[in-house]
C-alpha cells in the first residue's frame, strides 16, 4: 500500500525520492507524487500511474533541492487520479503532506474547515489532516511542529506522514500511528521511508519510529517524541539487508526471482535452528516460552491472505504432532468477534510483512484479554514483531513481488519447525518419529530444487491453459491449504476465477462447474488420503474436465487418469506443502506471463495492506 519516502541532506533530493519510490513500488499503487523545497518555494508534481509517469511529468523541470517528500498512492478515499495522489498542499501552500492510512473521523474535520471557509480540491482524507494542521497553526498561533501534534491529538484512525513546511526549509516532521515509518541516518543526511529498501543503498543505521511517535528533522538535528511531549533517544539498528536481495538480480520478474530463492530461504530460515544429524531443533525466539507453549490449551493462529493459509498448514500440524487444540482465523473476522480468549491461550501472528493492519488489531486485542501473543514475521523490525512477547523471524529475505511464494514455504518451515519442537518436548511424538521428521526436513530444500529444474515442463502446461476461464484446486489434509494457496496464487497473479477445495467437498457443489472446460488440479501425492483422491480425479474425468495432477515421481494410478502430470520427489505427508506449493507457484507465474499481466504489481493488489 502506499509508500513514503523523503529525504533532507545535502544529496540531490528529487533523484534519490523518485529511486525510493520505485524500490517501494512492490507494495502497490495507482498515483505518484513529489513536492520539492528550494529556494523558489515548495512545488509539488503528482500524477495517475506509475513512478514512470510522474518522471515523464517532471521532464526538464527544474528539480534542484536538498529537502522533499514524496508518496505512491494506493487509493482509499476517492479513486486514482492525478488531484488525489499526494503530496497535497494546505491551502494556504505553506504546507505540504505525504500520508499512508486513514483518518476515520475526517469528515467531522472536514465539516468543521469548510465551516471556517476551507475548500479542498481532492475528496481524500489526507487533504483534511493538512489543513487541520494549518488551521491549528493559525489559530494558535504555534510552530508546524506543535499543530502536527495537536492535530493528531484529535485524529481517530492510522497514520503515518511526513510533513514540509516552506518556511521550514531546515526541516521535516514525521509521525506514525499504525502505519510504518523507518528513517535512516546517514551522515548530515535524513531519510524517511516506509520501510529500508529505498534507505539502504544510503545507510544502514535506521530508527523504527513506535506508535503515537513524532520525528522532527531541524537544523541537522533528529528528535524524537511522542504526542504527549516526552522525548525519546533515538534507539539505532543496524538492517541487515543487502542491495541485491531487493534486485531482480538477471531474472525477469521479482516474483519468479522469489520462487527460485526457495532452496535457499528454507534453508536460511532452518539454519542454526533445525540439525538433523545431531537431531536438534532450537528456535532461540521462543526459548522462554516454550515450556508454556507446550502446555498451552489452545491455539489461535490469525492472519490474512497467503499467511493465513499458511495457518492453516500449521493447523494440522500441531494437532497432529503436538495434540494441541488450533484455530486458524481470518484477523479481519477475529478483531471484530468479541473472541473468547481464556488462561494459557496463544495467538499468533503470521505475517509476512509484519504491518498487516487487521492481523496487528487482532494481535492487540488478544493481548489485552491477556493471552500471550507470538509473530511469525519476515521483515525485521517490523511493527507485528516489535508488539508480540516473543517470536520467530522467516529469515526468507525481502519478498517483492506482491503474490507471496518464499514467505509462504518459510512460514511453513517454521510452523513445522515450532510444532515438532513442542511435539518433542510434550512427548507426542516418539523418537524414531522425531528424528525422521527432522532428516526430511533438511531434505526439503534438495527436493525443491528437483522441482524447480522442470519450469520448462510446467512453462509447457501453463501455455495449454493460458486461457482458461475457470481453475479448480483439489486436495486433502495438508495439501487442503496447499490447494487454496495454489487458487489465490493463480486469481491474484493471472485474474483467472480460481477456487481452492478440500477434494472431497468437490460433491458439495464445485462438482457442478465441471466440464470441458474447467481445468482442475488435484494434489494427488502418496499420502493417506491418495486412494481417494484419486477416486475424485476419476469423478472429474467422468465429466470431461481436465486434470492436471501433483504427484510423486513413480506414481502409476493417477498418470493412467490425469492429463498432465508433474512429478515431485516423496516426502513424509507432514512436510509435502513445502513440496507441492511450489509447482503450483510455477504454474500460476507462467500462465500470468503469458497472458501479459504484470506478475510482480498486479492490478488493485498491496504487498503489505496498512489500511483495515
Ligand atoms: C496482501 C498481500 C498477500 C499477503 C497478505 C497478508 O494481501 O498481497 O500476499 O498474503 O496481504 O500479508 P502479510 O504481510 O500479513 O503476510
Amino acid at each position: 500500500m502506499c509508500g513514503i519516502v523523503a529525504y533532507i541532506g545535502q544529496r540531490e533530493a528529487a533523484p534519490l525520492i523518485l529511486k525510493g519510490l520505485k524500490r517501494l513500488e512492490y507494495r502497490g499503487y495507482d498515483s505518484a507524487g513529489i513536492a520539492l523545497l528550494n529556494g523558489d518555494g515548495l512545488k509539488v508534481y503528482k500524477k495517475k500511474g506509475k513512478v514512470a509517469d510522474l518522471e515523464s511529468i517532471l521532464n526538464g523541470k527544474e528539480l534542484h533541492a536538498k529537502i522533499g517528500i514524496g508518496h505512491t498512492r494506493w487509493a482509499t478515499h476517492g479513486e486514482p487520479n492525478d488531484v488525489n495522489a499526494h503530496p497535497h498542499y494546505s491551502q494556504g501552500q505553506r504546507l505540504a503532506i505525504i500520508h499512508n492510512g486513514i483518518i476515520e473521523n475526517y469528515s467531522s474535520i472536514k465539516k468543521s474547515l469548510l465551516a471556517k471557509g476551507y475548500s479542498f480540491d481532492s475528496e481524500t482524507d489526507t487533504e483534511v489532516l493538512i489543513n487541520f494542521i494549518e488551521d491549528i497553526q493559525k489559530h494558535k498561533a504555534c510552530s508546524t511542529e506543535e499543530a502536527v501534534r495537536l492535530a493528531l491529538l484529535e485524529v481517530v484512525g492510522a497514520y503515518a506522514i511526513v510533513v514540509i513546511d516552506k518556511d521550514e526549509p531546515g526541516q521535516l516532521i514525521a509521525a506514525r500511528k499504525g502505519s510504518p515509518l523507518v528513517i535512516g541516518i546517514g551522515a548530515d543526511e535524513y531519510f524517511f521511508a516506509s520501510d529500508a529498501t529505498p534507505i539502504i543503498e544510503y545507510t544502514k543505521e535506521v530508527v523504527y519510529l513506535d506508535d503515537y511517535e513524532m520525528a522532527v528533522i531541524s537544523n541537522g538535528e533528529l528528535n524524537i517524541k511522542n504526542l504527549e511531549n516526552q522525548q525519546r533517544g533515538a534507539f539505532i539498528q543496524t538492517v541487515e539487508l543487502e542491495l541485491e536481495s531487493i534486485e531482480k538480480g538477471g531474472f525477469d520478474h521479482f516474483m519468479i526471482k522469489e520462487i527460485f530463492e526457495q532452496p535457499k530461504s528454507i534453508a536460511d530460515c532452518m539454519r542454526g535452528r533445525l540439525n538433523a544429524e545431531t537431531a536438534h531443533i532450537q528456535l532461540g525466539g521462543l526459548h522462554n516460552y516454550m515450556d508454556k507453549l507446550a502446555s498451552a490449551k489452545r491455539i489461535v493462529f490469525v492472519a490474512c491472505g497467503t499467511s493465513w493459509h499458511a495457518g492453516l498448514v500449521g493447523e494440522y500440524l500441531f494437532e497432529e504432532l503436538a495434540r494441541i487444540n488450533v484455530e486458524v482465523e481470518y484477523a479481519s473476522e477475529f478483531r471484530y468477534r468479541n473472541p473468547i480468549i481464556k488462561e494459557g491461550d496463544f495467538v499468533i501472528a503470521i505475517s509476512q510483512s509484519g504491518e498487516t493492519a487487521d492481523t496487528m488489531a487482532a494481535l492487540e486485542l488478544a493481548k489485552q484479554k491477556g493471552a500471550t501473543i507470538l509473530g511469525i514475521c519476515n521483515v525485521v523490525g517490523s511493527s507485528i514483531s516489535r508488539l508480540t512477547h516473543a517470536g520467530v523471524y522467516t529469515h526468507a529475505g525481502p519478498e517483492i513481488g506482491v503474490a507471496s511464494t518464499k514467505a509462504f514455504t518459510a512460514q511453513v518451515t517454521v510452523l513445522t519447525m515450532i510444532a515438532i519442537a513442542v511435539a518433542k518436548q510434550k512427548g507426542t511424538i516418539d523418537d524414531g518419529e522425531y528424528r525422521r521428521l527432522l532428516s526430511e526436513m533438511a531434505a526439503i530444500p534438495g527436493k525443491v530444487e528437483q522441482i524447480l529444474a522442470q519450469d520448462a515442463e510446467i512453462t509447457d502446461i501453463a501455455r495449454l491453459f493460458t486461457f482458461a476461464q475457470n481453475f479448480i484446486f483439489l486436495g486433502r489434509g495438508l495439501n487442503f491449504p496447499a490447494a487454496l494457496e495454489g487458487a489465490l496464487k493463480l486469481k491474484e497473479i493471472s485474474y483467472i476465477h480460481a477456487e481452492g477445495y478440500p477434494a472431497a467437498e468437490m460433491k458439495h457443489g464445485p462438482i457442478a462447474l465441471i466440464d470441458e472446460d474447467m481445468p482442475v488440479v488435484f494434489i494427488a501425492t502418496k499420502d493417506s488420503s491418495y486412494e481417494k483422491v484419486v477416486s475424485n480425479i476419476q469423478e472429474v474425468k467422468a465429466r470431461k474436465g481436465r486434470v492436471i495432477a501433483i504427484v510423486n515421481e513413480g506414481d502409476v494410478d493417477v498418470k493412467k487418469i490425469a492429463d498432465f502430470c508433474i512429478e515431485i520427489p516423496h516426502s513424509h505427508e507432514l512436510v509435502s506443502p513445502l513440496l507441492t506449493s511450489i509447482p503450483l507457484q510455477l504454474l500460476s507465474y507462467h500462465i500470468a506471463v503469458l497472458r501479459g499481466r504484470n506478475v510482480d504489481q498486479p492490478r488493485n493488489l498491496a504487498k503489505s495492506v496498512t489500511v483495515e
